[in-house]
């Protein structure tokens, strides 16, 4: 289950890779009318659409209740729509722009998602996504060693989160379009201390582990993760950690 209060702790931090990438798209000056913003979550994302898109209608579509309980909240005027969006969302119509930020690694379908997103673009529309590469993190490793002390809880169970190469990304959007624009940046957070780092991971990665575990499990198990962040992330000479989070932002455009 999302919890959007537990979510929307990191507001800033979350919310600037879909400023990044909105911002990127509007430099192309594209008249962009219709947006779909699929895994809007609590609509942080599409606040940030809504800021570079002023003129544009746009559709907030996610699975969750709590989050778009949330994102209906704080941004009334969108109309926010529940959906599993790894399922076709072709009866939706048809849109110049179908954005989504830090959704595609929760959907097993990655592939046919980009092809279904493809269909629904109008001609000369844009593909735009921005995914967290936290398999690529140290943070990562430190949820993954915490397992084995409640190894019989994860039997048979795998973290939620599904990540491709670049490369293979790439690859998935070459079947549409040769018009692709890709990139990385690395956003360094400024944590007060190692807590801070568990805190936000608690309202994605460690969401799947939260789900799983009973009240006394979880918090032998965040001890466990909060111990190895320790170990993984030196605190600085203020006495603050820096916690870096690399993204992959994907843009293809079609013909
Ligand atoms: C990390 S949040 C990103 C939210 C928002 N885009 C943002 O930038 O803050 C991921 C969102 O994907 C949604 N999600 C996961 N699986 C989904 C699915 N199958 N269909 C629709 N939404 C899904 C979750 O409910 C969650 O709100």
């Amino acid at each position: 289950m999302w919890n959007a209060d537990i979510y929307n702790l990191y507001g800033k931090e979350r919310l600037q890779p879909s400023i990044d990438l909105s911002n990127r798209i509007k430099s192309s000056n594209k008249n962009l009318k219709r947006i779909l913003d699929v895994g809007c979550g609590t609509g942080m994302s599409t606040a940030a659409l809504m800021d570079s898109f002023k003129d544009a209608e746009i559709i907030g579509v996610d699975l969750s209740k709590e989050m778009l309980q949330k994102a209906k909240e704080s941004i009334p005027s969108i109309q926010f729509i529940q959906r599993d969006c790894s399922q076709s969302l072709a009866d939706m119509g048809t849109f110049d722009l179908i954005f989504s930020n830090a959704f595609l690694q929760w959907i097993p379908n990655q592939e046919e998602f980009i092809s279904n997103s493809f269909d629904m673009l109008n001609a000369g529309g844009i593909f735009a996504a921005q995914i967290p590469l936290f398999h690529e993190m140290p943070a990562n490793q430190c949820i993954l060693k915490s397992e084995s002390i409640l190894s019989d809880r994860f039997e048979n169970t795998k973290n939620n989160m599904i990540f491709h190469s670049v490369s293979d990304y790439y690859n998935m959007i070459l079947s549409h379009t040769d018009k692709i624009y890709m990139w990385i940046t690395e956003y360094y957070h400024e944590m007060c201390n190692h807590k801070k780092i568990l805190d936000f991971l608690k309202g994605t990665a460690l969401r799947p582990y939260i789900d799983r575990l009973n009240e006394e499990e979880q918090n032998i198990f965040m001890n466990e993760v909060l111990k190895n962040i320790e170990k993984a992330y030196p605190c600085q000479k203020n006495g603050k950690v820096l916690f870096p989070f690399r993204r992959l932002f994907l843009i293809g455009e079609k013909d």
